[in-house]
């Protein structure tokens, strides 16, 4: 789950006196969200004796606080997830197109994953040494994603810190860069953000008591004469960033963007880490090998064990050779890795996932039924007037609630309307669809079919007709 979409946007735009905002009818919206609230609760007495149940032991009665922003009345239990389909405890079928939040993008539950953990689970899970499977799943991900060596982690958050501590001990600097709006997980190196061209903590930072900003570097994503700006002394280690802005709405790079930041972190003899945890939607090799990209760094996590937790980076050799030198320079702990991290289990559910989930069939009709969705999207969008847009890389979809796309997080970030968006989830799940309560996002898995996403247009539509009048 990505977290950065949970602070709200604090003014939603397009406000105008005739009580519409954002092309909706503001009368028209709290009347579907009082429907849609009613049926929700109604339909649903076991997920809410759960919730009441739950809430005696868990703090904000659920397990991982994030599972309760999705804006319902209370959260639905979770009984079944298999492909694209999601029961809750009441036995409601929903088609799932949040998946995780990319953790499940292959689908709920691939029979290749199941009988592989089945399999591993009764020859052990963890023991602290390289299973049998290490070297070939090894092979795989150098094949697949082009960088020679690799490591892994529990999560994508592990994988992003590892990375940023090897980039400082490699380089000897002290300070990483990233671009504004950015999200790498629970990171806290990289929970910055710009506020007037000036680097701020994270509104919403809980518990930090030292200065992030002191060694962490932010600019807007496609700026590269700000980037240039920051790299020119010589003190950044790492430049982290995903390929596609996805965690903020998603931004798209410029032509000549990702081309000029690699010469820049280059001349700057700054690192550069690619974090595809998920742009791996653009297709078998993630963004970095559908166009080309040559990072220092690859990190990729949630879906690259089909669900099971596991992280990846790779890197090049000539970062092997810096991380042996900085090894020898510093012996002892070096502060990265976890007790469970590369376990068995994971390290067999990855190899499945490689071999039998993530295959370029499974793509292709990803992302070909992901081109049906924003087509049909954008149709509706039009016949409804609603001044938005549609955004997709590979097997992921976005509509925003803007009439134009952002060029940076910090235009990314003042769009969308967390009303308007929490009513229209809360419609699709009534009607049996359920979208990413972030940025409303929607994943294509190799189980989804035609058939779901005619449902999910014609009930965004549906709503649309309503909303408008
Ligand atoms: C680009 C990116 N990197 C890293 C992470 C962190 O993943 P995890 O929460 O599994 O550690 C996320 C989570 O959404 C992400 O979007």
């Amino acid at each position: 789950m990505t977290e950065t979409a949970l602070p709200r946007p604090e003014l939603p735009s397009g406000s105008d006196p005739g009580g519409r905002r954002n092309g909706v009818s503001l009368a028209r919206l709290a009347a579907l969200i009082e429907r849609a609230r009613v049926s929700y609760a109604t339909r649903r007495p076991r997920s809410a004796a759960l919730a009441r149940e739950a809430a005696v032991h868990w703090h904000d009665g659920v397990p991982l606080h994030w599972m309760s922003d999705w804006g319902l009345p209370f959260p639905m239990f979770l009984a079944r997830a298999e492909g694209s389909t999601l029961t809750d405890a009441d036995g409601i079928a929903h088609v799932d197109f949040c998946l995780g939040d990319t953790g499940s993008m292959f689908g709920h539950a691939p029979a290749a994953i199941v009988r592989a953990v089945a399999e591993q689970t009764a020859r052990g899970i963890t023991g602290m040494l390289p299973s049998v499977q290490v070297p070939e799943v090894g092979r795989l991900l150098a094949a697949r994603f082009g960088l020679p060596l690799w490591q892994i982690t529990m999560t994508a958050s592990d994988a992003n810190r590892a990375v940023v501590r090897w980039a400082r001990a490699i380089t000897g600097r002290p300070d990483i860069l990233i671009f504004d709006g950015c999200y790498h997980g629970a990171v806290d190196d990289t929970h910055v953000r710009l506020r007037d061209g000036r680097p701020i903590l994270r509104p919403g930072l809980m518990g930090q008591v030292w200065d992030l900003p002191e060694h962490t570097r932010v600019v807007p994503f496609n700026d590269l004469a700000a980037l240039k700006a920051e790299l020119a002394d010589g003190r950044v280690a790492l430049v982290l960033t995903e390929p596609v802005m996805t965690n903020i709405g998603m931004v798209q790079p410029e032509p000549g963007f990702h081309d000029g930041l690699r010469r820049a972190t280059r001349a700057a003899g700054a690192l550069l880490a690619i974090d595809e945890t998920h742009t791996i939607s653009s297709g078998p090799g993630g963004y970095t090998r559908a166009h080309g990209l040559d990072p220092d760094f690859f990190v990729l996590g949630k879906p690259i064990a089909g669900g099971v937790p596991a992280a990846v980076y790779g890197f090049t050799d000539a970062v092997a050779e810096g991380m042996k030198r900085a090894r020898a320079a510093t012996p002892g702990y070096s502060g990265m890795g976890t007790t469970l991290t590369a376990n068995a289990l994971a390290v067999a559910a990855m190899r499945a996932c490689l071999t039998e989930v993530m295959t370029d069939a499974a793509y292709d009709h990803m992302i070909a039924l992901a081109e049906v969705l924003a087509a049909e999207l954008e149709r509706v969008v039009a016949r409804r007037r609603m001044p938005w847009v549609v955004t997709r890389v590979g097997a992921r979809v976005e509509f925003m609630l803007s009439p134009t796309r952002p060029r940076d997080g910090g235009e990314a970030g003042r769009i969308g309307d967390a009303e308007i968006e929490g009513a229209l989830r809360l419609h699709l799940i009534e009607r049996g669809v359920i979208i990413t309560p972030f940025h409303n996002m929607m994943l294509i898995a190799p189980t989804t079919t035609r058939a779901d996403v005619d449902r999910l247009v014609s009930a965004l539509d549906e709503a649309l007709a309503e909303l408008t009048g």
